[in-house]
Order: C-alpha cells, then structure tokens, then sequence
C-alpha cells in the first residue's frame, strides 16, 4: 500500500476550478519535489490535503496509508500524520510556541496509542530536537510565529516537524526568504528525517533547494495538472529553459 495516494483530484475554490486531474503516488521514503509557475496550483494542492475548507474537492480521491483523506477533519489528518509547512506561515498571538508544540505532540501521540509526554519529557525532546535545526531556545517561550523573521518562521517549522514525526511531509516554498546559511539548516532538518516510512513533498521554485534536498522524482504542475513528471534533472532543465516548453507540450497533446 502506497503512503499517500492522490487519483483524478480536482478542487475548485469560489466556484473556480483549480486542480483538474491530478495523479500522484507518494511512498514511504521518497522525497516528490513539485514545481510549476506562479498560480498552477501547487499551493492549492497542499491546503487540499491539509483539509482547508476553503478549498472544494470536486472530484478524485485522496489516501493516507489506505485510509480516505477526505473523510477526515483537518485535526484529523495532523494526527494521521499529514505535516504542513506552510508558505506563510500563521501567527497565533498568545499562544507561546512550547505549550502549542506540547499539545500538537501529545495530541498526535494519543493518535497514536502512546503516552501523553509530561513537562519534563516534553523538554527532553526539545534539548534533543532543537540542535537538528540549530534553533534559538528562546523563539519557543515566544508566541508562535509572533515576530519571527521570515527565517526563524521556517526554521521553526521544520523544527515543529522534527517533533512530531510525521509519516507525510509537505513543505510548500519552505525556501523563500531564506538566507544560504539558513536553506542549508532547513535542508539538513528535512535531510534528517528523511526515513523509509516517511515521504516528503517539497514545493519549490528553485533547482537550488533541491541540491540540498534531492528529490526521487519532478512534478510539474501546470494549470491544475501534473504536465511532467521526471527526476532531478528536470529540475536543472526547467532552471536552464523556463517553463515555456511544457506549457507548449501540453497545450499540442491535451489541448488545455
Ligand atoms: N482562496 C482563494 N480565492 C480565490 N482564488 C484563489 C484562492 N486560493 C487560490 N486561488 C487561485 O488559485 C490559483 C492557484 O493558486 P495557488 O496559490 O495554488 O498557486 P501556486 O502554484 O501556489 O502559485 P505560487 O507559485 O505563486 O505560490 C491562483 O489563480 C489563485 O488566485
Ligand atoms: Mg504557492
């Protein structure tokens, strides 16, 4: 059985079709880097599987480990093991960082049939977690997000990631804005986890986070669809040539 198994999906939002037939297979351990330009759909496919009700599924079907995504809430899917990074990722004034990280963790552990972790095993996770992304301790007593550059947002996510151990991942643009140093933390955090019953989406726009993260296969997503699909080449021939080509290919063999 596949980790995540996305057949025909099409999802509209305000009326207006967005994804319109997307195929994707996802197994544990490999990393599925998505590409397209600007307004394809690649964030829309994210916030689909996070379960934003924005967002209408009009058709197809969506698994995780066998079991119907759809059907699930949204707090559902986090404690299945679906993880979002978001592209912007929200702030949540009020609530400090740890008390939020503590209920995520334990709520996900509960899913799972383990043992809620007490304040004192809760911090144990964090010395151990926080190095793996180089995290300032102090960004924890914050509230989430509150004030973070754009930066420590994404280094928080990763690190929110790390915690909790999800078989998913879907990282959509966890590269923009980040400085070199900062990519190459990101990068490792995501390197780290990478494990045979884990997968990974990355979204991204650029071929040089992938020489960090080095996906098993492209996709590019064009109007709603996936118009290629390849391997870690096709992420330097879209840096080289654009995108112009495969809007060309696709419109000659599908006519859209
Ligand atoms: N809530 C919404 N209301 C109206 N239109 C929306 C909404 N969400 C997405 N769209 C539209 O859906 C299309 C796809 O948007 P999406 O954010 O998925 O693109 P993307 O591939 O992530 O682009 P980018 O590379 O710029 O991040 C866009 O035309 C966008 O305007
Ligand atoms: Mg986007």
């Amino acid at each position: 059985m596949s980790l995540l198994e996305i057949k025909n999906l099409h999802a509209a939002v305000n009326g207006v079709q967005i994804l319109r037939g997307i195929d994707l297979t996802i197994e544990g351990g490999s990393v599925h880097s998505i590409m397209g330009p600007n307004g394809s759909g690649k964030s829309t496919l994210a916030k689909v599987l996070a379960g934003d009700e924005a967002y209408e599924v009009t058709d197809g079907s969506i698994t995780l480990d066998g079991n119907n995504l759809l059907d699930m809430e949204p707090d559902e899917r986090a404690r299945a093991g679906i993880f979002m990074a978001f592209q912007y990722p929200v702030e949540i004034p009020g609530v400090s960082t740890k008390y939020f990280l503590r209920a995520a963790v334990n709520a996900v552990r509960a899913y799972r049939g383990e043992s809620e972790l007490d304040a004192v095993g809760f911090l144990k996770l964090v010395k151990e977690t926080a190095p793996t992304v180089d995290l300032d301790p102090a960004l924890l007593d914050r509230s989430v997000n509150e004030g973070f550059s754009g930066g420590e947002k994404k280094r928080a996510e990763v690190f929110q990631m790390a915690m909790l151990q999800p078989s998913m991942c879907v990282l959509d643009e966890t590269d923009s804005g980040l400085d070199i140093d900062a990519l190459r933390v990101v990068a490792e955090g995501v390197n780290a986890l990478r494990s045979p019953d884990r997968g990974f989406v990355v979204i991204t726009h650029y071929q040089r986070l992938l020489d960090y993260i080095v996906p098993d296969f492209v996709h590019v997503l064009i109007d709603g669809r996936i118009a290629q699909s390849g391997s870690k080449e096709l992420a330097m021939e879209l840096e080289d040539k654009g995108y112009g080509w495969i809007e060309a290919q696709c419109k000659s063999t599908c006519g859209c």
